[in-house]
């Protein structure tokens, strides 16, 4: 671990703050924003706060193992890096940072359909640890063309995401333009001029793009036809009868994202679902939205003995991730920490992330006294 940038952010709360000064603040805020009222932003916050942890300190185990079996493959940590739509509008090249550093890392990176890194580039990046977010386009074409892509990419495991059957409602978002249509308005450009660094990247970079449908937007420039050709693309709402057929159509490991209820968890099985990833999308879709935390205690209880059960939504640091394995989760992904990292330093910002979530989960674990991450559950008070 990089000691300087450790001595600069301790903490991935440090990382957030650096974030905020180097950045517009459109783009902060479309980072760290939530839907409506932001409550189910801050219900994440107070679930996670109300899971306590009891040590065991006279136990005889020794040490603690991070290492994790996910879907038959092993990695170095139960946690991984979520998928983030225009990823690159927080840093040029952000998600091939953070694809590179899940790589070297050994923890899964999930590329989402709308980030500004290609699924070819991505995947270059990210090797055997590359998994793949669908937002099912309304055109069947497109949808197979973007899973012959990741197929033909390595990828081995697809990440439906089910939670957008309507925009979110961002008021941030709204008011710094970044809604559809997008509008730029003299606040943005000022905005931008306060951020030089981040200017600059991006001058260097070009604007930040949706890469892996570029090739479905030929002779489209105007950001406004884009933002109206996305929404239009990706209008449908993905259903069990459009889940079932993603599952004929691909050989791979089917994840479905976005589950938040024991009878959603079920439908996602029934549809042929390998694995379910618990989320309320970080607070950006329903402000009325079950908090992650309670939500995967229930799924786990029901489904947990036959599928492999995720979360995500609320990680701030390695306890928040100890309590989410502890609820029974056997991976966890985390969205804004890792986007922080690369708000704050760039490049090597997408390292120091891993590494300061791995190291505050193994300090967690050694504290309890817990040897392995499938051990947790039993150190839920
Ligand atoms: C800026 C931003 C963009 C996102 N874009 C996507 C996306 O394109 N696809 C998707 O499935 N989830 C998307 N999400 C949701 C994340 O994958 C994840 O569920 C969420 O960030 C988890 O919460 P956390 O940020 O508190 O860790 C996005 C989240 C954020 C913050």
């Amino acid at each position: 671990m990089s000691e300087s940038l450790l001595h600069r952010a301790a903490c991935i709360e440090d990382m957030k703050i650096l974030t905020r000064r180097r950045i517009p603040r459109f783009a902060f805020e479309y980072l760290a924003g939530g839907c409506n009222a932001e409550n189910t932003l801050r219900q994440n916050r107070q679930a996670l706060d109300q899971v306590y942890l009891h040590p065991s300190y006279l136990s005889t185990s020794a040490g603690a193992d991070l290492s994790t079996e996910v879907f038959g493959q092993q990695y170095a940590a139960p946690f991984g890096v979520a998928p983030l739509g225009l990823s690159g509008l927080i840093w040029p090249k952000a998600s091939e940072f953070q694809a590179s550093a899940a790589r070297t890392a050994n923890i899964p990176y999930v590329l989402s359909t709308l980030a500004s890194t290609s699924i070819e580039r991505a995947a270059e990046c990210a090797g055997d640890n590359f998994w793949f977010q669908l937002y099912p386009p309304s055109d069947l074409e497109i949808r197979a063309d973007l899973m012959r892509r990741a197929e033909a990419a390595g990828c081995r495991h697809l990440v439906v995401t089910i939670d957008v059957p309507a925009a979110g409602r961002r008021p941030r978002d709204i008011r710094n333009g970044l809604a559809v249509p997008p509008k730029i308005s003299v606040d943005s450009i000022a905005q931008t001029i306060l951020r030089p660094s981040w200017a600059m990247a991006t001058a260097l970079q070009g604007m930040p793009q949706f890469a892996s449908m570029m090739p479905y937007m030929k002779n489209m420039t105007n950001l406004r036809d884009i933002a109206h050709y996305i929404r239009t693309t990706l209008k449908d709402v993905v259903d069990f009868p459009m889940l079932q057929q993603i599952r004929h159509a691909w050989s791979g490991k089917l994840i479905v994202k976005g589950i938040l209820s024991v009878s959603d968890a079920k439908l996602a099985l029934a549809a042929g679902a390998d694995g379910l990833i618990v989320s309320n999308h970080g607070g950006r879709q329903l402000d009325a939205a079950y908090p992650s935390i309670s939500a995967l205690k229930e799924i786990v209880a029901a489904v947990g003995d036959r599928t492999v059960v995720m979360v995500d939504s609320g990680v701030e640091s390695g306890p928040d991730i100890a309590r989410f394995l502890a609820q029974g989760a056997q991976m966890v992904f985390a969205g804004r920490a890792f986007m922080y990292g690369v708000g704050a330093f760039g490049e090597p910002g997408a390292a120091h992330t891993i590494e300061l979530l791995r190291n505050e989960l193994l300090q967690v674990m050694e504290q309890l006294r817990c040897p392995t991450p499938y051990q947790l559950p039993h150190y839920l008070l």
